[in-house]
């Protein structure tokens, strides 16, 4: 019994080594004493558009509902979006915003109009300015409200400005007071139109620009406290990709703004780019494997090259980066989920889809001096969610979890890394094996995020701190079985994220980084 008992513990020794042999060392060397760029809270926003059920279902139920709810936004999506401390919400579009008219959303009786890019639905209008107002006042966020420069004018854009903001008893205050809000409401983020070059009607940049330059000017912000300080940041349209066409349309709005005068003026650019390999044959959310899992991800890391490309046009005419570069729709877009409405852009949410969120937030944190807002398309039910819903359920997707372990990193100064990204090779695809990003946040903690790009491996790490003496680190990590792992309504925490067992000796961060996984560490001083 006993030499039974002595094969089997150098059996599992040997398949131990046999494992730790494919488990080579990746140092990372991070000097907390070379701060740079504050990594805006901003560059972790949410797009809510009327689409499908990211609305209604997924924020609105109603005030009747059967679901717990306050003044008829779920309870149940408010606490878990409050974890993520969403910095703003874009709202109510995307493409559904030039059809949006704000006066169908106010008052007590909602004119039922329709929906259709999305679906081709009715839309109720029960969900308008107040209970949108509402919803970000109890995550915590700020309102960032795109304007209707499609079909609207700079009137109705005028006068929805004027009805949000206005203090003085104007008809169109005392209006917003009749309807139950008697306080201005503050609007710090107003996006000019959406992808104008496309859906937003398909104009050329000479003509968005001067459309640009007339919402700038009439749509004002008449808040007494956003005067002086707390300014409302204007994002005009900007580029949806690398093409040609959408160099020319950087260039055209950045040559119209260094023309600017006293009377208009914007804050930022957006940039608008879906990890998609192919729009007529888009690729399945679930049931794939390491092939598609590094298509994918290779697709998306083309983010890095095409901020590049944008914010080098940016930097001719703006040195000084006043002007921000907002990724105000980003994520991935797969094959609408089977049995749903395909206008409804329901898709499930993998292990993936965390790593490919991880991969993206790093390359945005790498360019914090010029990439300071991003919205991930879309918050709850549509696209790359954070949440889905069904009627009473909910459940948190992979996705959330990296906002969730991001946290840290709003608003903390990035610390440059030096690393071997090293590489995973599938097929034709040729991957870093690995990803890293650190910060210091405002108590002096170093913050870390190493992903694990490679589906098979583990990978010791091992980081070289310099520039702080932290005594103390906690870790989390977020992986699961497969590469195409999800959170089910049965099984909702199959991909959630767990501590890691990770140590501090001399100076050195040292853990095992599971394959296929986001991990974050938090050293404490
Ligand atoms: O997020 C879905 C759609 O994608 C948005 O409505 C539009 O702006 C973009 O094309």
């Amino acid at each position: 019994m006993r030499r039974f008992l002595s094969v089997i513990a150098s059996g599992l020794l040997l398949a131990a080594c046999s494992r730790t042999s494919t488990t080579d060392t990746v140092t990372i060397s991070v000097d907390a004493s070379r701060p740079g760029p504050v990594i805006s809270r901003q560059l972790f926003g949410q797009f809510a558009e009327h689409l499908g059920h990211g609305i209604y279902g997924g924020v609105w139920v109603g005030p009747d509902s059967p679901i717990p709810n306050t003044r008829g936004i779920r309870n149940d999506v408010v606490a878990a979006l409050r974890e993520l401390k969403v910095p703003n919400v874009r709202w109510p579009g995307g493409c559904f915003g030039d059809y949006a008219h704000w006066r169908n959303g106010i008052g007590p009786k909602r004119a039922v109009t329709l929906n259709p890019d999305w679906g081709g639905v009715t839309e109720p209008n029960t969900f308008g300015t107040h209970e949108f107002m509402d919803f970000v006042e109890q995550i915590g966020a700020a309102p960032y409200i795109s304007l209707n420069v499609g079909s609207g004018t700079p009137q109705e854009a005028a006068d929805w400005m004027e009805y949000m903001t206005s203090a003085l008893p104007t008809t169109l205050a005392q209006e917003r007071a009749a309807n139950g809000h008697a306080e201005p409401w503050q609007v710090p983020i107003l996006g000019l139109g959406n992808e104008s070059w496309d859906c937003g009607g398909n104009m050329t940049p000479e003509y968005y620009a001067s459309q640009m330059k007339i919402y700038s000017r009439f749509a004002r912000n008449y808040h007494p406290q956003q005067q002086q300080a707390n300014k409302m940041l204007r994002i005009a349209v900007g580029p949806g990709g690398g093409e040609p066409r959408f160099a020319e349309w950087t260039e055209t709005v950045m040559k119209a703004w260094t023309n600017r005068k006293w009377s208009w003026d914007i804050d930022g650019i957006s940039l608008h780019h879906y990890t998609v390999i192919d729009w007529d044959k888009k690729h399945a959310a679930t049931g794939f494997g390491a092939k598609e899992y590094a298509e994918i991800l290779d697709a998306t890391l083309q983010m890095e090259g095409l901020v590049t490309q944008h914010e080098t046009i940016m930097d001719r005419y703006d040195p000084q980066r006043k002007l921000a570069l907002a990724v105000d729709e980003w994520g991935a877009w797969y094959a609408p989920a089977a049995g749903t409405n395909p206008g409804f852009l329901v898709q499930q949410n993998s292990l993936r889809d965390a790593v490919l969120a991880a991969l993206n937030l790093n390359i945005f944190a790498r360019h914090a001096q010029r990439v300071r807002m991003a919205n991930i398309a879309q918050m709850i039910n549509v696209l790359q969610a954070m949440i889905l819903t069904d009627n009473e359920k909910m459940l948190l997707t992979p996705t959330y979890h990296v906002f969730r372990m991001y946290v840290p990193f709003q608003d903390a100064t990035f610390v440059p890394l030096k690393f071997n990204a090293g590489e995973w090779r599938q097929g034709s695809h040729r991957l870093p094996r690995l990803d890293a990003i650190a910060a210091k946040d405002a108590a002096g903690r170093l913050i870390v995020s190493v992903t694990n790009i490679d589906p098979e491996h583990p990978a010791t790490l091992d980081v070289d701190v310099a520039g702080a003496t932290p005594t103390s680190v906690v870790a989390q990590t977020l992986t699961a079985e497969k590469v195409d792992s999800i959170n089910t309504f049965d099984a909702p925490d199959a991909v959630a994220p767990r501590s890691l067992e990770a140590t501090l000796d001399a100076g050195h961060l040292r853990a095992t980084l599971p394959p296929r996984s986001v991990s974050v560490f938090t050293l404490s001083p």
